[in-house]
């Protein structure tokens, strides 16, 4: 039998898997973030700086990336909502869709606030040092302060703070995953892997 059903397209979500697109997008993505946190990981626990590590350097171009992909996946998945598996209904099909959708919110507003931060302080941000995302300017202290408002709180910015939550909900995501797979035994992964039982 198709990695769907006997009668769906392999590229769209189906009632029981998600589509080649949909896996695509989310695997892809799931590697990009692993990158992502590496590197501040790497940065923070060693106290390197961009110029030392490969890793880092590519941290703006990579998240750039993750915000363009983030941004086609949302719209894909809400062309394919009705079609995608269905998380059923009570309390834990709730979490679930809540959990989703915190990842997809976060998964914009920490790139987007990176980039909000780039303009505010003048410096700009041209991806691959070519393409201008951002264009350099004036400094804008209102904006700036705003933007990094909880660094005296946290002592780190919006983008940082909101980047370790969405470490936090990530981190829930794939606990959950296990616990529905090798506890509940109710075969969630297969749906992300394109192997339904
Ligand atoms: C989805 C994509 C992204 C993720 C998950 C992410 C995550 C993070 C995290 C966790 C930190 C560490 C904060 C700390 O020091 O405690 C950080 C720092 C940083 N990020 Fe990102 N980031 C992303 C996109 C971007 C983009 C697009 C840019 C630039 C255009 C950028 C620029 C920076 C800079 C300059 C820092 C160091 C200063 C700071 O703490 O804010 N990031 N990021
Ligand atoms: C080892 C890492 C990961 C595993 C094993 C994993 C596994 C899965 C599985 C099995 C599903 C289907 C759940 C269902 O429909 O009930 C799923 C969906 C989802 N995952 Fe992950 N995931 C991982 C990493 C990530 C990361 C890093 C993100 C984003 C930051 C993410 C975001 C999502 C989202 C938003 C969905 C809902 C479907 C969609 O719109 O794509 N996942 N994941």
């Amino acid at each position: 039998m198709p990695a769907n059903n006997a009668t769906s397209n392999p590229w769209l979500d189906g009632p029981r898997s998600y589509g080649r697109i949909s896996r695509v997008l989310h695997w892809a993505m799931a590697l990009l973030f692993f990158w992502q946190f590496m590197g501040m990981i790497v940065k923070i626990a060693f106290g390197l700086n961009p110029r030392d590590s490969w890793i880092i350097h590519t941290h703006p171009e990579v998240g750039f990336i993750l915000m363009v992909l983030m941004v086609v996946r949302a719209l894909w998945a809400f062309c394919n909502m009705r079609r995608r598996p269905s998380h059923g209904t009570g309390f834990i099909a709730r979490c679930a869709i809540f959990g989703h959708f915190g990842l997809y919110v976060l998964m914009l507003l920490v790139p987007l606030t990176a980039l909000v931060r780039a303009w505010a302080n003048g410096r700009g941000f041209a991806f691959l040092h070519a393409i201008p995302i951002v264009s350099p300017g004036q400094a804008r202290p209102e904006i700036l302060h705003f933007i990094n408002i909880t660094r005296e709180s946290t002592g780190m910015s919006v983008h940082g703070l909101l980047g370790w939550m969405l470490l936090l909900l990530i981190v829930g995501h794939i606990t959950m995953v296990i616990v529905h797979q090798w506890i509940w035994r109710d075969a969630t992964l297969n749906k992300m892997l394109g192997t339904p039982r």
